[in-house]
């Protein structure tokens, strides 16, 4: 986690920086810092506690002019989030200062080297002992500021995205990368570093996303990159995606608001082009490289972390449906650490929204050294995923801001959709007619989605009605089971409430011992396959003298007279429940969050972007 930003170039160096690091912020915001080198080298640093507006706070009227500098938002690790434990740090001669994301592992033995040879250490950042490393190779070997970079990073285990500068080079930033991300902005005249491009889009369009163990060395106007071994590269320009409207509230109060009314076109986009209704056919290049393999798999093995292990789920019911294809749905952090039984005729599908998560790609990279082939499902494009993996497909659901995702789930569910339908029309364990009429649905989602969305008054009372339970059950069976876990998970998240979500079936081994009329339960019962099943499970509850909060379908009155509170949301195939049951839960944890006076775009001790085990 933690968000970088730097720039070099005619403008003035804070206000960018500043502006960046609050795109920056969903990647943590325990304290934030500014490091600005003047042309008379005057190094000023700045750092505070808290999000970037504390930061904005303490620096004032304070001098901030400089053509170079950089900036942090930081997610502790090592250390407590406090002002002394922000970045950026400093070398023990104040000559180079450093921004950081990421986490040095051997960084406990490097600084008892660096304290054996006289260093001192004001923070417990690991950072620290890195920009301390340099300083020492810089002092005792006979190389140049970037030679020490250099030859410092090859002792360092773990991942870094890092920018460096050096008081007596004011026109000069190193930055180097290993599994963390960074980006370079090529302007006219000046350039930028970052975590991604969104502190960038404003300024340029043009951008190198730098590979791991790259080093890019910018001197003046000059941007040259290198292996940290020295080797030359050519800097491999690409244009950003999106759009400076696409990262901004847009008149809603919240991203996440912003982003839950934005599904009937984040959904467009990710099967836009895709599917193609006259023929009954999909096409999605990535899955079609694999055609032969996936006509003789065994088994898939989804990875993921969060919200994009729910995704995973829906795929592992929409896969085994579809493509008759067993399943098995696993938790990166899990897969990776467990020694798991994988080889070449695996087929691996990793889902990310950030394209970022250190355990996802840890466990594609596992994956991937035991023969097995892996699929990418990510939102930000050009991400680390989508770079590690062996084809992929992107969601297309552009920037997600708010942390706890939304836009992003129902496009992974999306993708997943079309991956399961085209494997199984590969298979041929779908008929033509079977397919048109799963396409013809997937067209009518965004107008479905558009109707649940009306319900926003009505969820809006009900979050007031319930704002202040101390627990939360969220039910379901079949394609409504991970839904109740991604609504649980919602509200744990953004307003800190517990929530558990439960096969509904279940229920009857454990939790339904916690139901009492203190309860809200919210039950997916819509009018699908296990509906009376889910029927006789709201009945259970309505004994125990919980209060249902059933999400139905359209004209279902029988629900009505059971339940307390009934959201109805259109009838629709089974496959794409999620897509459309998923909005009602998120809109509930949006209020609830909002009517408790939580943070909802920043969460507090979560990060959007995970790049840390
Ligand atoms: C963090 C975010 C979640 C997200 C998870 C996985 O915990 O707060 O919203 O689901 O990481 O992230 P990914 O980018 O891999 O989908």
């Amino acid at each position: 986690m933690c968000g970088i930003v730097a720039y070099i170039g005619h403008r003035e160096a804070c206000p960018i920086i500043l502006k960046g690091l609050k795109r920056l912020e969903y990647r943590g915001y325990d304290s934030a810092g500014v490091a600005l080198l003047d042309d008379h080298k005057a190094l000023k640093v700045y750092k505070k506690t808290g999000k970037v507006a504390d930061l904005e706070q303490e620096i004032g009227n304070k001098d901030t002019h400089a053509h170079t500098g950089m900036g942090h938002t930081r997610w502790a690790t090592h250390g407590a989030p406090n002002d002394k434990n922000a970045h950026p740090h400093l070398s023990g001669n104040g000559e180079f200062a450093i921004i950081h994301n990421g986490i040095i592992e051997n960084y406990a033995s490097l600084k008892a080297m660096l304290i054996q040879k006289g260093h001192h250490f004001s923070s417990e950042t690991d950072t620290e002992v890195l920009i301390h490393l340099i300083e020492e190779v810089y002092q005792h070997n006979d190389v140049s500021f970037e030679e020490a970079v250099r030859m410092s990073l090859t002792q360092v285990i773990g991942a870094y995205a890092i920018v460096i500068l050096s008081k007596s080079n004011p026109n000069y930033l190193i930055g180097a990368k290993k599994g963390s991300p960074m980006v370079i902005g090529v302007g006219k005249g000046e350039h930028f570093i970052a975590s991604d491009a969104t502190p960038i889009v404003e300024y340029t369009r043009n951008v190198v996303y730098l590979n791991d163990g790259e080093v890019a060395i910018i001197d003046g106007d000059q941007l040259t990159i290198k292996t940290i071994d020295n080797t030359l590269k050519t800097p491999f320009i690409t244009e950003i995606e999106f759009n400076l409207e696409n990262i901004e509230k847009g008149g809603y109060e919240h991203f996440m608001l912003k982003e839950i009314f934005e599904q009937p076109k984040s959904i467009l986009d990710s099967f836009r082009g895709r599917i193609h209704l006259k023929e009954g056919h999909i096409s999605m290049a990535g899955v079609n490289k694999f055609e032969d393999k996936l006509k003789n798999i065994d088994r898939i093995i989804v990875i993921g972390c969060g919200t994009s292990w729910h995704a995973g789920l829906v795929g592992e019911y929409l896969l085994e449906d579809l493509a008759r294809i067993p399943v098995e749905v696993e938790y990166a952090s899990e897969f990776r650490y467990r020694n798991p039984v994988i080889g070449e005729k695996d087929f691996v599908i990793a889902i990310s929204q950030s394209g970022e998560t250190a355990d996802t790609l840890a466990a594609i990279e596992l994956a991937k050294s035991k023969g097995a082939t892996v699929f990418g499902v990510c939102n930000v494009v050009g991400s680390s995923i989508p770079r590690a993996t062996h084809a992929g497909a992107y969601t297309h659901a552009g920037p997600e801001i708010g942390v706890a995702s939304t836009k992003a789930f129902t496009a992974q569910v999306t993708a997943l959709i079309l991956i399961a339908l085209s494997v199984a029309q590969k298979k041929g364990t779908i008929s033509n007619e079977r397919m048109r009429e799963i396409l013809n649905e997937m067209e009518t989602i965004p107008a479905k989605i558009e109707a649940v969305l009306q319900t926003d008054e009505l969820i809006k009372s009900l979050a007031n009605r319930y704002k202040d339970a101390k627990n939360f059950l969220f039910l379901g069976r079949g394609y409504g089971f991970p839904v109740a876990l991604e609504g649980a998970l919602k509200l744990k998240e953004i307003s800190y409430i517990h929530a558990e979500g439960y096969p509904a079936a279940e229920m009857k081994h454990g939790p339904i011992a916690l139901i009492d009329e203190e309860m809200p339960v919210v039950v997916i019962a819509t009018q699908h396959s296990n509906y009376e099943k889910v029927v006789s499970n709201i009945q259970e509850v309505k004994a125990r003298k919980g209060k249902i909060i059933v999400v139905a379908t359209e004209g279902d009155e029988e629900l009505k007279h059971m339940a307390d509170h009934v959201i109805y949301i259109p009838a629709c195939e089974e496959i794409m429940l999620p897509l459309i049951a998923t909005i009602p839960l998120q809109l509930l944890s949006y209020h609830i969050a909002v009517l408790r006076g939580c943070n909802v775009d920043q969460p507090r001790n979560l990060a959007k972007s995970v790049t840390v085990e």
